[in-house]
């Protein structure tokens, strides 16, 4: 079965043609972020006209690569949420469209659900169980995976998501959009053993997290080394680094306990923050010491991407779902 996927949530144009018997045939992801950094941030307008603009030429481009066209497709999968409802709305209309025009089966995606099954497109993919830290823009959340659509969350952030808390903190250090990258670049220069950041919620027992405080702390730290107002460099990279630590020792102190409770040694890391290579370190040390394994996408993949969506739209279709004609998106939309 070939299914086209599309993944218009938020600023990443991501189209990809993943086959169930030969794998991904090919993918294009067209970022927006050059559009969006003069005003610090996503602007949901200009990223639903920009989804309109790419989206089209990018599935040509895609089919191209793949030496098929529209009339190889048996099923097309889309974001349905969560995320921007402009923005969704834009791939729902085109995937739902052309899957009547066509007369396939569509059907609609949870973006966390790609993520959560994005190292499944690699080689080296995991066996069930494992244990997923998702960690997004949006999301924080650690879920027990025993198959497709057999999901367990186990905890998850109470406030701000480690990538919103990243992106705040570049922020307010007058890093460029997006922080998270920018931030952990610099982090890398930087002393983290200088300022003492707390982990927040690991001295007491669960597997939730909470990240806000630790915005409260660079806001502070900034405060404390700031002179007149302007921040060193090195003071500036001393905050990032102790920033990035906090966050890195948090998160795996949290995949550990995950993986302790529930005796699952896999464990596996989706979302955008999981391109952080002190994260990816870390959590590769914190299996090794359970004799445990850890998987991830290539750095591509854990971003918002295409082949994701056309990996667990091609599952859902697979075991038997699929979309009625009406366009359908939920912004909001728990797991
Ligand atoms: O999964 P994603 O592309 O979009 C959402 O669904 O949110 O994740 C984007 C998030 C942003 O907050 C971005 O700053 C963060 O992932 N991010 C990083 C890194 N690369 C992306 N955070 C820390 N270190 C990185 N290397
Ligand atoms: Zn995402």
């Amino acid at each position: 079965m070939r299914v086209l996927g599309l993944e218009t949530s938020c600023d990443e144009t991501g189209i990809a043609l993943y086959d169930t018997e030969r794998g991904l045939l090919a993918h294009r992801i067209y970022s927006q972020i050059a559009l969006h950094a003069e005003y610090g941030g996503v602007v949901p307008e200009l990223a639903s006209r920009d989804h309109v603009r790419k989206a089209l030429p990018l599935i040509h481009e895609t089919l191209n690569e793949a030496g098929l066209t529209v009339k190889d497709l048996d099923g097309i999968a889309y974001t349905s949420g969560p995320g921007l409802v402009g923005a969704l709305l834009v791939g729902a209309c085109l995937g739902r469209s052309l899957a009547w025009a066509l007369g396939v089966p569509s059907v609609g995606v949870h973006h966390m659900e790609g993520h959560l099954l994005a190292p499944m497109l690699e080689d080296t993919a995991p066996d069930f169980p494992f244990i997923a830290l998702l960690v997004s823009g949006g999301h924080t959340q650690l879920v027990r995976v025993d198959g497709i659509g057999r999901y367990e969350l186990l905890g998850e952030s109470l406030d701000d998501a480690a990538g919103e808390a990243f992106d705040k903190a570049a922020k307010m250090m007058g890093l460029p959009y997006p922080g998270g990258p920018a931030l952990s670049k610099l982090a890398d220069s930087g002393d983290a053993t200088r300022f003492r950041f707390p982990r927040p919620m690991t001295d007491r027992p669960g597997l939730d997290f909470s990240f806000s405080g630790l915005k409260t702390q660079v806001r502070t730290t900034i405060l404390d080394c700031a002179v007149e107002g302007v921040l060193a460099d090195q003071d500036k990279a001393d905050i990032a680094a102790c920033f990035q630590a906090a966050v890195v020792d948090t998160l795996a102190i949290k995949c550990k306990r995950a993986m302790q409770q529930t005796g699952v040694k896999r464990l596996i890391i989706a979302g955008g923050v999981g391109a952080n290579r002190r994260l990816r370190e870390q959590l590769q040390q914190t299996a090794e010491s359970l004799k445990g394994q850890v998987f991830y996408p290539r750095p591509q993949f854990c971003t918002d991407n295409g082949a994701m969506i056309a990996f667990a739209g091609a599952c859902r279709l697979l075991a038997g779902s699929a979309a009625d004609l009406a366009v359908a998106v939920v912004p909001r939309w728990p797991m």
